[in-house]
């Protein structure tokens, strides 16, 4: 035997689970195809790593099951995590919605748990394929090593051009481990033929409430070439199944509005009243669609009622999404049914572990996917 834990996967939660194991004794090997640890987080939060958020809690994460999370969010928390960033003295700020970042680079949050690795005389091994995984007399055999213990910490196929791949769920097949159907999640939506009048916008974003079915969210949706993007559409892209509509909600008190610049300005048209509100191409765009074409003094409560309508339950029907090669994170994969939510570990192959974004766990948009890599790694980390 040649270590105690072999750890497949040099991202968040590989180099988190590999740091906790080494650091409490454990002789480590991690291995990664790339040619450096951590490429997500190196291009995450715009160079800046949204590291993690201080409103973490079970009820920010999809899953099947949306108790597994919470056991490791406990015993990890974003308070631990922060407090490792400040032992390494890494500056940091609060940009909204509890949503922490770098001050500087997302580079110091991959040096950081590159050392904390080797306080914990981890051998990490880059450029490395997995191949082959053999098993037998309670030992897994990789890449020409042996070990006990095998966490897998290979993401999902979210963004293959960083080196994402399905393997976790080859893995897990080849061990009879349940997967979850993996799906691209936080994902632009792209649109069809009726929405050409909102591509010609692309570029042009504004606060809105995002709906699809029961969840919304309330943050901007930007209008793109191809369809609609922005944090409120990624964070309901994750609920979103084929045939759904996505209502946007452009302007809360709508017909409290349309009367107040009836009210005030009586000559003016839609288009001028919108653009009070919205911004001016997307007034255009809008007020061409509704077609009100009188002064909003000659337009009756019914007409005003119709374009409020239209403000307040902008609806449409994406054709799809961008896939995996724009999706943040997959959601499904790892069913959580197979695993010990205290350890991680599969509960029918002893010494197998499964953490991060491979397991079906999907957080929320700002800095919930990353807290998930680190509680979800410190946990397994620490019980092998
Ligand atoms: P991760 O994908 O990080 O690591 C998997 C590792 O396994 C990789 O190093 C990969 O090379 C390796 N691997 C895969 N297949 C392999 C194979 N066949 N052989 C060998 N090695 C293999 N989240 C957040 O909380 N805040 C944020 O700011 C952002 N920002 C963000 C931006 C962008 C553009 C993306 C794409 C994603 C984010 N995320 C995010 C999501 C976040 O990056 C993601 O949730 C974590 O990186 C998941 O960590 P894991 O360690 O599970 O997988």
């Amino acid at each position: 035997m040649d270590y105690d834990v072999i750890v497949l996967g040099a991202g968040a939660a590989g180099l988190m689970a590999a740091a906790t194991a080494g650091q409490a004794g454990a002789r480590v090997l991690l291995l990664d195809h790339a040619d450096r640890p951590g490429k997500k987080i190196l291009i995450s939060g715009g160079g800046r790593c949204n590291f993690t958020n201080t409103g973490t809690e079970a009820g920010c994460f999809l899953s099947e099951n949306p108790h597994f999370c919470k056991s490791a969010l406990a015993r990890y928390t974003q308070w631990d995590f922060l407090a490792l960033i400040e032992r390494h003295r890494i500056a940091w700020h609060e940009k909204t919605l509890g949503q922490l970042f770098c001050d500087g680079s997302a580079r110091q949050v991959v040096a950081m748990l590159v050392d904390e690795c080797s306080r914990g005389a981890v051998e990490i091994r880059l450029g490395t394929g997995i191949g082959d995984i053999g098993h037998g007399d309670g030992l897994f055999r990789v890449a020409g090593a042996t070990a006990p213990r095998m966490v897998v910490a290979t993401g999902g196929p979210s963004i293959p051009k960083m080196g994402a791949t399905g393997i976790a769920y080859r893995i897990a097949a080849r061990f009879g481990v349940p997967v979850v159907t993996p799906r691209p999640a936080l994902v632009p939506f792209t649109l069809g033929p009726d929405a050409k009048a909102f591509r010609d916008i692309s570029g042009v974003s504004c606060p809105v409430t995002a709906r699809v079915g029961p969840t919304s969210f309330d943050e901007a949706a930007l209008f793109t070439h191809r369809g609609l993007s922005g944090p409120a559409i990624l964070q309901v892209s994750s609920f979103w199944k084929a045939g759904d509509p996505v209502v946007l909600t452009l302007v809360e008190n709508a017909m409290e509005m349309l009367r107040e610049a009836r009210r005030k300005a009586p000559r003016s048209r839609l288009r001028a009243a919108l653009s009070e509100h919205l911004p001016n191409r997307l007034a255009e765009v809008l007020a061409d669609r509704i077609g009100l074409e009188q002064e909003l003094a000659n337009s009756s409560d019914a007409e005003l009622e119709r374009v409020a309508r239209h403000l307040t339950h902008l609806t449409f029907h994406p054709t799809g999404t961008e896939g995996y090669a724009k999706a943040e994170v997959t959601a499904g994969g790892i069913s959580t049914d197979a695993l010990s939510s205290r350890t991680m570990e599969a509960k029918a192959v002893r010494g197998l572990y499964f953490i991060g974004e491979a397991v079906d766990v999907t957080g929320w948009l700002g800095g919930y996917n990353f807290q998930w890599a680190w509680s979800s790694g410190w946990a397994a980390g620490s019980a092998c």
